[in-house]
């Protein structure tokens, strides 16, 4: 059994065939899906999948791209339901900044309180975090290392050796589709040094596809495809990648 870690199952692209991608991830062996919250809206959706199908949890959190959209009180609401298993996505992006320095500032600074805020909510609460970090590698660590009394998986995109330490502090690290991109040169470097205990799959789904479907809708089905990239990579048996990886989650999520 697979278990996608990380797949916004309620995004609006999966209106039209939910049951049947989610058929065909069951076909290729996964069998249960972590939809992180994202935005207010996106979240009251992905509680009602998670009541409407048994397969599917969901993680209270705010988008670091969402932050002015941040309401504790409303994560607050959802976090004792008994599906909900993590606080995020929550984290630092510092891919879009505003170009002006006032206002780059002013992003920042918000960014890091709405994290710091949902840190202390996953402490309050004893979950883990589901942690987005995105050209921001270095403040996402400092404050994880100064408020997080709990662990947790990073989902990132620019995965960097800097990042490594985290493992020893109960960090998981998400390995998705960009694992398989042909150009994924640095992802694909730094991957044989996260410890093969500190590892769990995700697609982050409708985004990030892996090759060879690379530009299309991505759906959970495909983490069977970046599975076996890190069998390979791992030089671990497929099997053997799959069980590894499924105790893995199961215990990050304490399922
Ligand atoms: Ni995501």
């Amino acid at each position: 059994m697979i278990i996608d870690t990380h797949c916004h199952l309620d995004d609006d692209r999966y209106n039209e065939d939910l049951d049947e991608v989610i058929k065909r991830a069951k076909d290729a062996g996964v069998e249960r899906f972590v939809v992180p919250g994202a935005d207010p809206d996106t979240l009251e959706r992905a509680v009602k999948l998670a009541e409407d199908y048994k397969e599917i949890y969901f993680a209270v959190g705010v988008h670091p791209y969402d932050a002015q959209n941040y309401n504790r009180a409303f994560l607050e609401k959802y976090i004792t339901h008994p599906k909900c298993v993590a606080v995020g996505e929550c984290g630092l992006d510092y891919y879009r900044l505003p170009k002006d320095e006032k206002e780059k500032e002013a992003e920042k600074k918000l960014q890091k309180e709405i994290f710091i805020d949902q840190i202390d909510l996953a402490n309050s609460y004893n979950k883990p975090l589901i942690v987005h970090i995105r050209d921001a590698s270095l403040d996402s660590k400092e404050l994880l290392k100064e408020y997080a009394k709990v662990g947790g998986v990073l989902h990132c995109y620019n995965a960097n050796e800097g990042l490594l330490e985290m493992a020893e502090r109960g960090f998981y690290f998400g390995i998705g589709g960009v694992l398989t991109f042909k150009n994924a040169k640095k992802l694909v470097q730094v991957y044989p040094k996260i410890p093969l205990d500190k590892l769990v799959v995700e697609t982050d789904a409708p985004y990030l596809t892996p090759h060879p479907y690379r530009g299309k809708r991505n759906e959970p089905a495909y983490c069977r495809l970046v599975l076996e990239k890190m069998s390979q990579l791992s030089n671990i048996d497929i099997n053997e990648m799959e069980n590894i990886v499924l105790q893995n989650s199961l215990k990050l999520f304490s399922l």
